[in-house]
């Protein structure tokens, strides 16, 4: 999908199949991801009645919401498709009257904080230990063990 100029994220219906396969590229267990799947609104991007692309919004509160996960399938990335949901999310938020996006990754995971720093996300907060406390079984990415979360934000008005 080279052009992406005309796709357009949809919501996903309660009734419909939430894709697992997409979140689990972004989160590690699907105990994890059953912590705030339910109570998020899922948007999809497709190609051929296929799943190409998924993000998660979850509401904090009144004026805070949340990107809980983000993922492209791995075919399908580096093109300009996680650009087009951080800025589709973006979008939302502020439609929707929120006042600060939130995102949370890896303190290790230097590609997508370079994504979000690119997309205006700024860093403000660490959350000290959250893998290690928060999943069963230590999670190793690039032969770091994950520990710390990053929290980053975007102002939206
Ligand atoms: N290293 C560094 N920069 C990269 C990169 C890489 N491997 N791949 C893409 N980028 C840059 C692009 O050049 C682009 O920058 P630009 O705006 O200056 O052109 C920007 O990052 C966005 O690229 P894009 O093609 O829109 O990203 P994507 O479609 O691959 O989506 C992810 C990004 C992170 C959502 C996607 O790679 C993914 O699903 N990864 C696995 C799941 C995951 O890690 N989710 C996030 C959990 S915190």
């Amino acid at each position: 999908m080279k052009n992406q100029n005309n796709i357009s994220p949809r919501q996903l219906s309660k009734n419909e199949k939430i894709p697992y396969n997409l979140l689990l590229l972004a989160d590690e267990t699907m105990e994890a991801i059953e912590k705030y799947i339910f109570n998020s609104d899922l948007f999809v991007v497709e190609q051929e009645a296929e799943v190409i692309a998924v993000y998660a919004l979850y509401v904090i509160n009144q004026e805070e919401i949340e990107i809980k996960n983000i993922a492209v399938s791995e075919a399908h990335q580096g093109q300009g498709i996680g650009k087009l949901l951080l800025q589709d999310a973006t979008n939302k938020a502020r439609d929707r009257g929120f006042k600060t996006l939130l995102i949370g990754t890896p303190d290790c995971a230097v590609k997508q904080l370079s994504i979000y720093q690119k997309a205006g996300f700024e860093i403000f907060d660490v959350k000290k230990r959250f893998f290690i406390e928060n999943y069963p079984e230590p999670i190793f990415e690039n032969g770091v063990q994950l520990q710390d979360m990053v929290m980053l934000r975007k102002f939206l008005q």
